[in-house]
């Protein structure tokens, strides 16, 4: 990948920060950009950019040229960061003809029994599973060469579902039995992506851990983890909670794992060992 321009949309979050980290120890020139934060990886060309900013996405993409676009920003409660935004980036991408990786999420399927494949089609049931399905559709109209890593809750240093469930286990958030998920380290999700930006891949992939786990059991994996103690941890259910939430949504990454050389480790593993 020597002489290759990567540009990491979103380099100030915590994907993007670990994309761009692997990206500049493999000698890759990298602009990243940040909207509130800074980009704190160094060896990173830092801008700032608004992606629900149409024309300044495009004069940013004109300018910087880049061979590949990873695509990680979102705003949990903004649609027009994480699917208009998704769409600005994407169709700026396409202009200049760099290779585009979209980070999407499990959050778009509503949760059910069998597991999710990776071209099942999106069953959003809250506004933020909505606007990563909004995404990935424009995304994929724009650009059906582009690559849309569907992941599962992010954990490893300085992960906020990490530090969710310290506060869980100090009782000052409380998380839900009802509800499973995939966890993925971050190391290895940025190492599968950068393994993504020079192959062919196109559509859809499920980039997630092997092991379903409920928030709650995250808790007490983090707890043994960590020495503290589980009786402290606060869960419940979203049911109880009132909150329409997906339930079970198991994301079936073997088409990933045969894919790529990245090894993508279960949280028993990350976690319990
Ligand atoms: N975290 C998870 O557990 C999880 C689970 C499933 C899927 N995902 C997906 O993975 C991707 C990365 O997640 P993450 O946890 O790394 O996110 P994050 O740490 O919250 O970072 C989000 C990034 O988006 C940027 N951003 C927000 N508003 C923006 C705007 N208007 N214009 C430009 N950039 C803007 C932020 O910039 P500033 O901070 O500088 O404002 C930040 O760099 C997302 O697409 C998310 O949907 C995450």
């Amino acid at each position: 990948m020597g002489g290759v321009t990567l540009l990491v949309v979103g380099a100030s979050g915590f994907l993007g920060a670990e994309v761009c980290r692997q990206a500049v120890a493999a000698g890759q020139r990298v602009v990243g950009t940040y909207h509130s934060a800074a980009v704190g990886v160094a060896g990173v060309e830092p801008r700032r950019l608004d992606v629900t900013d149409r024309s300044t996405v495009r004069a940013l993409l004109t300018e910087v040229r880049p061979d590949a676009v990873v695509a990680t920003p979102y705003r949990y409660d903004d649609w027009t960061v994480t699917a208009d935004g998704a769409a600005h980036v994407a169709y700026a991408a396409a202009e200049v003809g760099a290779r585009l990786v979209h980070l999407s999420s499990d959050a778009l399927h509503s949760g059910r029994l069998a597991p999710y494949l990776d071209d099942d089609v999106p069953t959003p049931i809250h506004a933020y599973g909505a606007a990563k399905a909004a995404a990935e559709t424009a995304v994929r109209a724009i650009d059906p060469g582009a690559a849309l890593v569907r992941t599962s809750l992010i954990v490893g240093e300085g992960s906020k579902q990490i530090q969710l469930c310290r506060d869980a286990l100090a009782g000052r958030a409380t998380l839900f039995t009802d509800e499973l998920r995939c966890p993925i380290d971050v190391v290895d999700l940025a190492a599968a992506v950068l393994e993504l930006v020079p192959s062919e891949y196109a559509g859809l992939l499920n980039v997630a851990g092997p092991d379903p786990v409920s928030r709650a059991e995250l808790g007490l994996l983090v707890a043994r983890r960590s020495g503290l103690d589980p009786a402290g941890l606060k869960t419940t259910t979203a049911v109880a909670a009132g909150v329409q939430r997906p339930t079970e949504v198991r994301l079936d990454s073997s088409r990933a794992a045969g894919l790529l050389r990245t090894r993508l480790r279960g949280v028993i593993e990350l976690l319990a060992s």
